[in-house]
């Protein structure tokens, strides 16, 4: 049988957690959780707003009052946002009822990736590239702490899903 624990997605921005999270969700049937847009509906805001006129620290707070929450149910594919990695409390209770799963990208994917969108407030307009490696970098310690790390660089969204099936079903 197949087991219930919730299936967490994480890793940095444009590695693909939203797209691979809601098919994974489809083809489970199961519901789909993306952390930023859950955020975005309590607060009546955009995730871009919010840092804009509360800060970061606020974001965070909100952003782990969620995590409780969701440790607590089971049975979700969850999309977390980039940044969830970086209180370690956090993946203690995400890990508790779930596989957590990194996904990873070449910094020129996710630059790639990224190059048309305008909502991720990390990321400096015109300076994408550089903060993106610059951030990149100093994350890089929290995403390789995951065990389950998927590089999804030249995987198509069908053989990412198909990776995390198989991780949630051992
Ligand atoms: C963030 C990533 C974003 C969002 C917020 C902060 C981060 O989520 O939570 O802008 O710190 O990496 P995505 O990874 O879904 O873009």
């Amino acid at each position: 049988m197949r087991s219930n624990r919730n299936i967490v997605l994480v890793g940095f921005m444009g590695t693909g957690k939203s797209s691979v999270g809601k098919r994974v969700a489809q083809r489970l049937d199961r519901l789909f959780v993306d952390m930023d847009e859950w955020i975005e509906e309590w607060e009546k805001r955009s995730i871009s707003d919010i840092f804009r006129e509360e800060g970061e620290a606020y974001f965070r707070q909100r952003e782990r009052e969620l995590v409780q929450e969701l440790a607590t149910r089971e049975g979700l594919v969850i999309a977390a946002g980039g940044g969830v990695v970086l209180d370690p409390d956090n993946i203690q209770d995400l890990s508790r009822n779930g596989i957590v799963v990194c996904l990873t990208a070449t910094s020129e994917v996710i630059i790639e990736r990224t190059a048309r969108e305008s909502h991720r407030p990390l990321l400096e307009e015109g300076k994408k590239a550089e903060s993106i490696k610059r951030v990149l970098s100093d994350r890089a310690s929290f995403y390789d702490s995951i065990p389950h790390q998927i590089d999804t660089t030249g995987l198509t969204l069908d053989e990412v899903v198909a990776r995390i099936i198989a991780l949630s079903d051992n």
